[in-house]
């Protein structure tokens, strides 16, 4: 599909963005282990959550969209076939640490770019567990007791980090990882809610071992992420206003408006509460009055990791030298993220350069639209999008059906604000 976005004069009015992804994950691939019956609202309604949906119930937990019957810690069984993960890496890495701990063998599958994606990074420390991994193809589990393990992670990833918390609950003791930086905690947050025994001290969190763990009643949160794009689109168009009601704003993911706040952006969060141990409140974004360069370096990009591509747009329309660096895990999601912004937002008028772990852009300039390639990647169309509602003449962004993948609403909510 191409989408055809023209420029917009400002944004305005209030919508409801889809449930957070990481938590829908989640709460589908414990509750499928608690005993006893979850009740989930407001889980994403992406493709990515409904790979995982699909995976759970070929392994024996029963859902119809929002009650998940758990088969307990011990009561799943194998799916008799390769699990299709589809495009999703969460689903993928996740469930490789939820299996691993079978005493069935899994193999893992998805579309050509989760086939291209590193898996290593959990075959690693789940084969120091003692379980049986390997890849490619992704095969985990079968007939082997996994041992707690110390492990200091390489990579900032909260995928791998809930792989190895999720195998861990099925290991005869301990088990403690350390982080290069802290990345999101939603897999700590919902096992402490569940009734794990979860310490996070810093950079380093511990889980026991657990018999049980109880089922979830959850209201999923928004999903910052995609709130991002409209955080980004509204703040660099005059006269905006957008509301966004329900947000998740766990201190773990909220890096990014920091970042906007300190470049200008209005961001303002009002009526703090909780859904499910996790931080939520509504956000209203203005435009932004000034803005000024963008600076992002070291661990820094890993706490705003999806929020990036939209970050480069952004960086095109601030005065000077925006520099993002540390981002050199984007080479390896859905696309190659840097490649692919950079591609496009050069078709479009931007001065923007490709460096190994980010992307050097000079502002502002002026954006003019074109044809632009989403590379199949959910994040790059709704970034690109974005770039044309603040672009010169009409925008085409091939492949846009990718925004399926977390934001099926996407360009509903778009032609709705503008
Ligand atoms: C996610 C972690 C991040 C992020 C992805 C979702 C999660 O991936 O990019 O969209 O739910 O744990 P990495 O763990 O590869 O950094």
């Amino acid at each position: 599909m191409i989408a055809t976005v023209r420029p917009a004069r400002k944004l305005d009015g209030e919508i409801r963005v889809p449930g957070d992804k990481s938590i829908s994950h989640r709460a589908l691939i414990l509750g499928s282990i608690a005993s006893g019956r979850s009740r989930l609202r407001g889980l994403s309604p992406g493709a990515d959550v409904q790979s995982t949906a699909r995976c759970v119930q070929e392994l024996g937990a029963q859902f119809d969209g929002s009650v998940l019957e758990g088969c307990a810690m011990r009561g799943l069984h194998a799916a008799g076939r390769a699990l299709d993960c589809g495009n999703s890496g969460t689903t993928m890495r996740l469930l490789a640490g939820l299996l691993a701990a079978q005493d069935f063998e899994s193999e893992l599958t998805g579309d050509e770019s989760l086939s291209r994606r590193p898996m290593d990074r959990v075959v690693a420390p789940l084969s120091e567990m003692g379980a049986r991994a390997s890849w490619p193809p992704l095969r985990v589990g079968g007939m082997k007791p996994l041992h707690g393990i110390s492990h200091a992670m390489t990579v900032p990833s909260a995928q791998v980090k809930s792989a190895i918390l999720i195998a861990a609950l099925f290991a005869n003791g301990p088990t403690s990882v350390v982080e290069p930086v802290k990345t999101r905690d939603h897999t700590e947050v919902m096992l402490r809610a569940m009734g794990a025994a979860v310490e996070s001290d810093g950079l380093r969190v511990q889980v026991e071992p657990a018999g049980r763990l109880e089922p979830l009643d959850l209201d999923v949160p928004g999903d910052l992420s995609a709130a991002g794009f409209w955080l980004v689109a509204a703040g660099l168009m005059p006269g905006s206003r957008i509301r966004l009601e329900g947000v998740g704003v766990n201190p773990t993911r909220t890096a990014f408006i920091n970042l906007l706040q300190g470049c200008g952006f209005q961001v303002k969060l009002s009526k703090p509460r909780f859904a499910g141990g996790e931080p939520v409140a509504d956000l209203e974004v203005t435009s932004a009055a000034s803005l000024r360069a963008i600076q992002v370096s070291g661990g820094q990009a890993a706490e705003m990791i999806d929020e990036l591509p939209v970050l480069a747009v952004a960086a095109t329309q601030m005065p000077g030298r925006s520099v993002i660096a540390g981002a050199a895990e984007l080479r390896v999601k859905e696309s190659n993220r840097i490649e692919a912004m950079e591609e496009g937002l050069t078709a479009m008028g931007a001065d923007i350069t490709a460096v190994e772990d980010g992307w050097v852009i000079n502002g502002p300039r002026y954006l003019e639209g074109g044809r632009v390639s989403a590379h199949g990647d959910h994040r790059v169309a709704m970034a690109l999008a974005v770039a044309g509602l603040i672009a010169d003449g009409r925008t085409e962004i091939e492949g846009a059906e990718c925004v399926e993948i977390s934001y099926p609403d996407f360009f509903d909510h778009l032609e709705y604000l503008c």
